[in-house]
């Protein structure tokens, strides 16, 4: 019998403009679970933490990522999984990408490391097919396995590209306590778009590598621009462009919503500024009644790790 716990970060998905190709590591929040592998072939989740978790295990995330995993594996063992903090769901800062992340990750470790760090990553992404309407996507649990900014080039096959972080990025993300699904938010997006605005979004994206690359915040900035997906989901953030412009104000460089919502993010060049930023946010919430919780941090190098 082994067990492992694991810490696995929370992220920001797509970075404004990059839907479904970027993804960044959060700093101090995340996930923490327990996995414990034994003699025997079943499935067991436990749930120690305040959020709430669906009791039928096939609708809990981390059963497809683990299933998979044990696929590839090829041997039968059996798997208890023990929830011990958790971000709530429907969050917008991979509150599901970090259950499937740390869980994978664990049992990666209990079974003696065969997978590497890119095949966990897929294993986990089946855990973000269930609950976003059936499209496996990494650009949660991407950053949350492997730590800093990370490209998903392409899906088929999968290729996972590590992007430098600049040394004064940093970042104010504010949650504020409204539920927006993952599933509803893809749900509102359109199939096509025209090309005037594929040629804006793909300047941008391209404009977010290459000041990553050049460790240009400054550019980053002017590139963390979403002309697609924003549109469509700032319906579900009260006040959302009011919001940008007061950030904006106070000296903000970029304002987007961080993945699927409701959470939304700012970049800034120094964290004095991160600082004000992320009390402006939190402002704006509670002025409309909305309590937030807001993390003000550098984006972190480090995905998800062994703890105590
Ligand atoms: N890229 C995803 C989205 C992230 O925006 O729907 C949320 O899972």
């Amino acid at each position: 019998m082994k067990s492992v716990r694991v810490f696995a970060p929370a992220t920001v998905a797509n970075m404004g403009c990059g839907f479904d190709v970027m993804g960044m590591t959060l700093d101090g929040v995340g996930d923490v679970l327990c996995v414990t592998v034994d003699e025997g072939d079943d499935l067991q989740i436990e749930n120690l933490t305040d959020i709430e978790l669906p009791s039928d295990i096939d609708k809990n995330v981390v059963t497809p990522a683990i299933r998979a995993m044990m696929e590839a594996f090829g041997e039968s063992r059996s798997v208890k999984v023990v929830f011990e903090k958790k971000i709530a769901p429907g969050s917008g800062i991979g509150s599901s990408a970090a259950s499937s992340a740390a869980a994978v990750y664990a049992l990666n470790e209990a079974l003696g490391r065969p997978f590497s760090d890119e095949r966990l990553v897929e294993f986990a992404m089946e855990g973000e097919k269930l609950i976003s309407g059936g499209t496996p996507h990494a650009d949660n649990v991407g950053p949350s396995i492997l730590g800093g900014v990370v490209l998903l080039r392409g899906y088929h096959p999968l290729d996972i590209v590590r992007l430098p972080v600049p040394d004064n990025f940093c970042c104010s993300v504010a949650h504020p306590a409204i539920m927006v699904s993952t599933r509803m938010a893809r749900e509102v997006l359109p199939t096509e778009i025209p090309l005037r605005m594929a040629v804006e979004q793909w300047g941008n994206v391209a404009g977010l590598v290459a000041g990553l690359a050049l460790g240009d915040v400054h550019l980053v900035g002017r590139a963390m621009r979403d002309v697609v997906v924003e549109p469509h989901r700032k319906q579900f953030i009260p006040q959302f462009d009011e919001l940008r412009r007061k950030v904006t104000e106070v000296g903000a460089l970029a304002f987007n919503i961080s993945g699927a919502g409701p959470s939304v993010f700012s970049l800034s060049a120094d964290m004095e500024t991160a600082e004000k930023v992320g009390e402006v946010m939190r402002q704006h919430f509670a002025e409309l009644g909305v309590e937030s919780d807001i993390y003000v941090s550098k984006v972190s190098n480090q995905g998800a790790r062994v703890v105590e």
